[in-house]
């Protein structure tokens, strides 16, 4: 089966006065149609940087995707000109964000809001798109919907304002949903009920979604294969039940134990010593290997390669080299 969207040896950099960015430095994966890939790391390893990639949406200057490419039904989206991208955003392909304020129009009802997206990309006339979007809201569980479209951005709760941008969504039934952190900023209660419309995206519409979250327990209940970053690169990626069972990157292996377990006492926690690297002069070879247990003298100077360790789980260490 053909992937939906396969990203191959994707490199983004950001061209600052402190010196270049190596914030994505040749990342290759891919989701299949209908599938939920979570992608999991540190803050400031380049998850957002790689939804923003695909999207077409770097900021240029000071960004800049210098290599790579970013396949969607085989087409490559590097190629496309400002215009096609425009149209492919949105209709084949949305994005919810962490902060669901940042992407809604503060001064427009929120209803007349989804209503535009409909016609912008289906061209339903907009009294039509209206009722489209009361009937949207009423799926996604916002209360008295009628009322709700009439109201502004302000006047809506986090949760609330992120129901919205899933109905956006829902409305374009995209074959691609990017999630990034879509429940960080969502009380705890408010995040299963975000979590499961958006399963209900891919299970009822058939959508793919690339799935973002620093949180390994939002991607082990909700992915079925995962990604883990560390500094800018894929560094493991395999069916859920696999990696979480026996990771095999000691990244990942650090990521998951230092899990708080409710039996267990927080000063007995495992945690990773040290910190991501500085993305603008990493450390040569793999990335890791100053934080690594298990680090050897090639370690520090060649990168690693990916290798299928075991079926459909693959990691990039040399501790796993023939
Ligand atoms: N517009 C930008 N200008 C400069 N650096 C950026 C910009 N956006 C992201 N970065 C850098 O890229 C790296 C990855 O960031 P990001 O993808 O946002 O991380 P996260 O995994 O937390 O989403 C970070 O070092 C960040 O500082
Ligand atoms: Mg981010």
């Amino acid at each position: 089966m053909e992937p939906l969207l396969e990203v191959k040896d994707l490199a983004t950099y950001f061209y600052t006065d402190e010196g270049i960015i190596k914030a994505l430095d040749g990342i290759s994966f891919s989701i299949n149609e209908g599938e939920i890939l979570g992608l999991v790391g540190e803050t400031g390893c380049g998850k957002s940087v790689t939804a923003t990639s695909i999207m077409g949406l770097i900021p240029s200057p000071p960004g800049k995707i210098v290599r790579g490419s970013i396949l969607f039904k085989g087409k490559d989206l590097l190629s496309l000109s400002e215009q096609q991208m425009r149209r492919i955003r949105g209709k084949d392909i949305a994005m919810i964000f962490q902060d669901p304020a940042s992407s809604l129009n503060p001064v427009l009802r929120v209803g007349f809001q989804v209503a535009e997206a409909i016609w912008a990309h289906l061209k339903t006339p907009i009294r039509e798109a209206m009722l489209k979007a009361v009937e949207l809201f009423g799926l996604v569980n916002i209360p008295d919907p009628h009322t709700a479209v009439n109201r502004y951005p302000h006047q809506l709760s986090g949760g609330m304002k992120q129901r919205v941008m899933i109905a956006m969504a829902l409305s374009l039934n995209p074959k691609l949903l990017i999630a990034d952190e879509p429940t960080t900023a969502l009380d705890v209660s408010i995040q299963a009920q975000i979590l499961s419309l958006i399963k209900i995206l891919q299970r009822d519409y058939g959508s793919s979604v690339l799935l973002i979250s620093h949180d390994l327990g939002v991607i082990s209940t909700m992915a079925h294969r995962v990604a883990v970053m560390y500094s800018g690169l894929i560094v493991e990626q395999g069916r859920v039940e696999g990696l979480f069972q026996s990771p095999l990157h000691p990244y990942t292996q650090g990521l998951l134990a230092a899990i708080p377990r409710v039996d267990e006492d927080i000063s007995e926690l495992a945690v990773i010593e040290g910190t991501l690297p500085n993305p603008i002069n990493p450390p040569a070879g793999c990335r890791f290997h100053p934080r690594c247990p298990w680090a050897m003298e090639i370690c520090k100077s060649k990168r690693p390669a990916f290798k299928a360790v075991k079926p459909y789980h693959e990691v990039a260490c040399y501790a796993y080299a023939d």
